[in-house]
């Protein structure tokens, strides 16, 4: 397995807007990150994955961006990232920024161009198409809600926009675009950025027919993914920008299945280092804030994990997450919020730290925060609640349907994991010291924030730094194989990691019960490396696993048992 820092560093996912504020006005930004750098480097993580930070009228906080090489005025300016690099570095960490490009903001002075005239030098930036029989060009809808097709009446043609109508899809079958984009690469990796993470990536490339959905997956929105030309587009980043840096990429793979997943990750392909699946987050399609899916089963979980690790195998890699900006609270999802929160966070941790694949630690998981809890529709900040309560509740007049729908929100919007980071227990969780913060803070911060965790040597948090410290002291845990030995057990995922000369075993039980769990013959336990309780109760060949009980067991390999009987 060939070795590369960007397979052993852990990323930590900042959402500036809530990370912290440092000038009292509500918002988090990056004076507030350079303040807590010291807290992320006594962490232990490596790479800092900045959700965008480029010029943006913020209809979708950041991921509409209409300048790529400025600052979103909330945030800063230019002179604070160049010193928050500078910071950044000077503690051996890394920087990777959010790359936006499938759209831009309808602000950007390419579109303000683009839309003035069909003869305009910028027009083919963008997706322009004439209406079809008085209609819009087909029947895609946005990600959130409504068509996809906006028309303008400027020039009398749709323009495509797979998010929001003020998120035009670029148009990446312009070479100037495409050439711009290097450009704008360039201007950041020059200036010493480590890399990016590529939002909806695999969107890129469109079927320039523009067909309308296939018989019987009208608004499967995985359908915008991987296009006719997309590695065409990738590789050609590759070669003109990426490969000239010693970058991390990491894509996010939207749409894209664990049998593709090597077309953009596999060594041979030089296209992304790593992309992270969707198979696991919560699906939130419109429909989704009425009829919420259920959660998925352990078992269901599990065969996830399998089916990517074993299409991924020894010829490309990936980024495991548990959560992130666009999902709710792991804790929420596969934990337990009442009396095992730690218990459950630790074990969560330890999850995502041993499973093969560079982690990705979402800002507050560390500290196990939760869901919170919205008491009313305007509550919430995101716009794709917002815009799917427009469609789902006002335009159709079921305000009976208000409650369904909140307790819908109250499962799966984004904004449990965009709430303030809880620094203390003072006002606003020590995130502002403005009256009011952009988005609510948990309530719950009085009891979970940072500086009750760092106080306390048993925290959450403090076993967050345990594990990345073993993860840096045994490469077994990066460049192990991975093995699941229950893909059936309803509560346990136990899985063993082997190199040349070191086997691990990870135990992660999944209840509230105690549950006794067999040791496979095989396997000989040596040295518990990590665990979330005092101690592990072994009776016989079975451990007597405690609720939410994790631990990692060094064993003997097949190899050590091979050299014993030889
Ligand atoms: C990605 C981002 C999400 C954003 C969307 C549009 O899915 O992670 O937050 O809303 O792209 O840019
Ligand atoms: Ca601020």
């Amino acid at each position: 397995m060939e070795k590369h820092w960007w397979k052993e560093a852990v990323i930590y996912q900042i959402y500036p807007r809530s990370f912290k504020d440092s000038n009292a006005d509500g918002i988090g930004d990056l004076k507030g990150i350079i303040s807590q750098l010291d807290y992320l480097q006594t962490l232990g993580v490596d790479v800092l994955w900045l959700s965008p930070i480029f010029a943006s009228p913020n209809a979708d906080n950041g991921y509409d961006v209409s300048d790529y090489e400025a600052i979103m005025a909330d945030f800063g300016t230019m002179q604070d990232f160049d010193e928050l690099l500078a910071q950044v570095h000077k503690r051996h960490l890394k920087v990777i920024l959010d790359l936006v490009v499938n759209h831009s903001s309808d602000e950007h002075r390419w579109f303000r161009q683009s839309r003035i005239s069909k003869d305009n030098p910028y027009r083919d930036y963008y997706i322009w198409q004439p209406p079809r029989n008085g209609q819009p060009p087909n029947d895609w809808i946005s990600f959130f809600s409504g068509s996809a097709w906006e028309f303008d009446p400027n020039t009398e043609e749709y323009y495509l926009h797979l998010f929001l109508k003020k998120q035009p899809d670029l148009n990446w079958e312009n070479p100037r675009l495409r050439q711009e984009i290097y450009q704008m690469m360039r201007f950041w990796l020059d200036k010493g950025v480590d890399g990016f993470r590529m939002d909806v990536i695999p969107f890129l490339s469109k079927d320039t027919s523009f067909p309308p959905y296939p018989q019987g997956r009208f608004g499967d929105l995985s359908l915008y993914a991987n296009g006719p030309r997309i590695h065409e587009f990738l590789h050609e980043m590759n070669s003109e920008v990426l490969q000239h840096y010693d970058c991390l990429t990491v894509g996010e793979g939207f749409g894209v299945s664990a049998e593709q997943a090597n077309l953009y990750v596999g060594r041979s392909r030089q296209e992304l280092q790593m992309i992270y699946h969707f198979d696991h987050a919560v699906p939130r399609e419109e429909h989704r804030f009425l009829q919420p899916a259920a959660e998925l089963s352990l078992v269901e979980l599990k065969a996830i994990f399998d089916r990517w690790d074993e299409a991924i195998g020894q010829e490309g890699w990936q980024n495991i997450y548990f959560g992130n900006h666009d999902n709710p609270r792991v804790l929420s999802r596969f934990g337990h919020t009442g009396t095992h929160r730690e218990a459950s966070a630790k074990m969560l941790a330890t999850l995502l730290l041993t499973l093969r694949g560079t982690p990705t630690i979402y800002q507050g998981d560390e500290l196990g925060m939760t869901n919170c809890p919205f008491a009313s529709v305007e509550e919430f900040d995101d716009v794709q609640v917002k815009n799917a309560y427009q469609a789902l509740i006002v335009d159709t007049n079921r305000s009976h349907l208000t409650d369904t729908f909140l307790a819908a929100a109250n499962r799966i919007a984004r904004d449990h994991a965009r709430t303030p980071m809880p620094w203390d227990d003072s006002a606003h969780a020590g995130f502002t010291t403005a009256t009011q913060p952009w988005l609510k803070v948990n309530p719950n911060f009085t009891t979970i924030n940072a500086k009750e965790a760092i106080s306390r040597p048993d925290s959450i948090y403090h076993y967050y730094r345990q594990m990345l410290h073993l993860r840096k002291q045994h490469s077994v845990l990066v460049y192990g194989d991975y093995q699941n030995l229950t893909p059936q057990n309803p509560h346990v995922w136990a899985f063993v990691r082997n190199v040349e000369n070191e086997s691990v075993i990870v135990i992660c039980h999944f209840s509230s019960e105690e549950r006794f769990f067999s040791i496979p013959n095989f396997i000989n336990l040596q040295q518990r490396l990590i665990g979330n309780y005092q101690t592990t109760i072994i009776r016989g060949n079975e451990l007597q696993l405690q609720p939410y009980e994790a631990a990692v067991w060094k064993v003997k390999s097949a190899q050590d048992n091979e050299q014993d009987s030889a």
